[in-house]
C-alpha cells in the first residue's frame, strides 16, 4: 500500500468513536516530557535496546512479560514497557519507552512494517506525533489506533500511517523478533518518538 496518507479514509474515520484500551491513567498524561530538559539516563530510563523483553505498562497484569499468546490477532493493542532480562529492571522511568504491542496476521501487514514484524506481533511508539499525548484507544470497526486527545488515527497495519486527524507523522516503530514465544526487542525506533521540532501545530495543547 502507498505511504501517502488516504484522504478518503481520514474523512471515514474522522467521526468514529474509539473504544479505550482500559488504560485511562496514562492517556491522561500530558506531553510534558516533550517540554522538559534532557534527564540523566539510568536503567530505568534507557530507552529500548536489543533483547529485551515487554511487560504490561498497567492494568492486573502490570509489570508480568508478555508473550504472544497474550497479543489477540487483529488486536487491540496492549500498552507495554520494555524491560531488560539480564538485570529484570523495566524502562518505565522515560514515558518515551511506552509501546504499542499488537498483533496481526502476517499476511494483512503492509510492506512498510513487514521488516519490523515478528510472527505478525508489531510494536510502535504509544506517543502521538501530534502534541505527544498517549495512543491509548482502539478503533475495533476499522483497526485502527487512536490517539484520544485530538482524534489521530494510526494504521498499525501499514506502519502506523497517519488516516485520520492531526498527527503529521506515523508513529515509530520498535523492531521485534520472537524467543520462547515472547516478542523481543530487535533494535532502536524507527524514527524520533514524539513531536518533532518544525512539525507541530502552532499554539496547540493536548486536553483530553
Ligand atoms: S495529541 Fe494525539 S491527536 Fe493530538
Amino acid at each position: 500500500m502507498s505511504k501517502k496518507p488516504d484522504t478518503t479514509r481520514r474523512a471515514i474515520v474522522g467521526a468514529t468513536v474509539g473504544v479505550g484500551l482500559g488504560l485511562g491513567a496514562l492517556s491522561m498524561l500530558a506531553p510534558i516530557a516533550a517540554l522538559k530538559p534532557k534527564k540523566e539516563v539510568t536503567p530505568e530510563t534507557e530507552p529500548p535496546k536489543e533483547g529485551d523483553v515487554f511487560v504490561y505498562a498497567e492494568g492486573d497484569r502490570k509489570g508480568k512479560e508478555i508473550t504472544l499468546d497474550d497479543l489477540p490477532k487483529g488486536g487491540p493493542a496492549v500498552l507495554a514497557f520494555p524491560k531488560d532480562p539480564e538485570t529484570g529492571v523495566v524502562k518505565s522511568g522515560e514515558r518515551n519507552n511506552l509501546v504499542l504491542l499488537i498483533r496481526m496476521d502476517p499476511g494483512e501487514l503492509g510492506p512498510e512494517v513487514a521488516d519490523y514484524a515478528a510472527d505478525g506481533a508489531v510494536a510502535y511508539s504509544a506517543i502521538c506525533t501530534h502534541l505527544g499525548c498517549t495512543v491509548s484507544e482502539w478503533e475495533p470497526d476499522k483497526g485502527l489506533l487512536l490517539c484520544p486527545c485530538h482524534k489521530g488515527f494510526y494504521d498499525p497495519r501499514h506502519g502506523a500511517q497517519v488516516v485520520g486527524g492531526p498527527p503529521p507523522r506515523p508513529l515509530p516503530a520498535l523492531p521485534l523478533i520472537v524467543k520462547g514465544n515472547k516478542p523481543v526487542c530487535a533494535g532502536g525506533f524507527t524514527s524520533q518518538v514524539g513531536v518533532v521540532a518544525g512539525l507541530e501545530p502552532q499554539g496547540g495543547s493536548c486536553a483530553v
